[in-house]
């Protein structure tokens, strides 16, 4: 039976709509619709959108117009939600949900786009903002994981297909781009570059002040509040 307890209004591209989140799943940020200002969808393509929480940015992708998209998320309560959220918005004849581990759960596919929106936060600081109420974060430095998702794209992504990938000084970005430079080599380019304020909670964390001094995140000051710099990057394969 449906837990859904919590519905919020999406305002960014392609909104607004609602989205209804049970409890432990995501809920969409200003990464979200940074990474949905990026995106790049035609009628040809298969979309897949690894990380996919609610479903948020597979229903932006079928809403500009995708042939055919499948969201995954390790989290049951996740893919719940968005195949709730699919029906209610009338969209499930185009978008379907799937669990599991990364990639594996679409290996059966090929995509012509690939929205790599993966948990890429530091454990540490995941904890202290509570933005991943399942406890499901990014590993120590934040890298881990989206790394993981790179080096396992393999053949998911068709030959000339784009991967939207962000990343930010909020986490070990250089290891991340690193990592999307060997599979892309100097087909990526970053699209949209963004600064937000972190929350007080995060700014003023022993966390934060260690990541800092051991150089994995680079945050810097406006006034009295410390900003992080997000940035979408469009990875073409060869
Ligand atoms: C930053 S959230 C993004 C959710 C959604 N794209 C949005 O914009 O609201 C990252 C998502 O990755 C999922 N996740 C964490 N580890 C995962 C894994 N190993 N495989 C697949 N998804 C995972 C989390 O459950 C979470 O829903």
């Amino acid at each position: 039976m449906s837990q859904i307890v919590n519905e919020i209004e999406w305002r960014g591209r392609t909104g607004p709509f609602t989205i209804r989140l049970n409890p432990g799943v995501f809920s969409p940020t200003h990464t979200s619709r940074t990474l949905a200002e990026a995106l790049e969808i035609t009628p040809e393509d298969t979309v897949i959108d690894v990380g996919c929480g609610s479903g948020v940015l597979s229903f932006v992708a079928a809403r500009l117009g995708a042939k055919r998209v499948v969201g995954c998320d390790l989290s049951g309560e996740a893919v719940q939600a968005a195949r709730e959220n699919a029906v209610r918005l009338g969209l499930a004849d185009r978008v379907e949900f799937r669990q599991g581990d990364l990639l594996e759960p679409v290996r059966d596919l090929q995509a012509s786009v690939l929205i790599g929106d993966v948990s890429g936060i530091p454990d540490a600081i995941a904890e202290v903002t509570g933005w991943f109420p399942d406890g499901r974060a990014g590993g120590p430095t934040g890298a881990e994981l989206p790394r993981k998702m790179l080096e396992s794209i393999g053949d998911t992504l068709a030959p000339g297909g784009r991967l939207y990938l962000p990343t930010g000084t909020i986490q070990d970005e250089k290891s991340i781009i690193e990592a999307a430079r060997r599979v892309f080599g100097d087909n990526m380019v970053s699209v949209i570059e963004r600064e937000f304020p972190l929350p007080d909670i995060v700014g003023k964390s022993l966390a934060v002040a260690r990541m800092m001094k051991d150089g994995l995140l680079s945050l810097h000051k406006r006034g009295s509040r410390w900003l992080w710099r997000l940035q979408i990057w469009r990875c073409e394969r060869a």
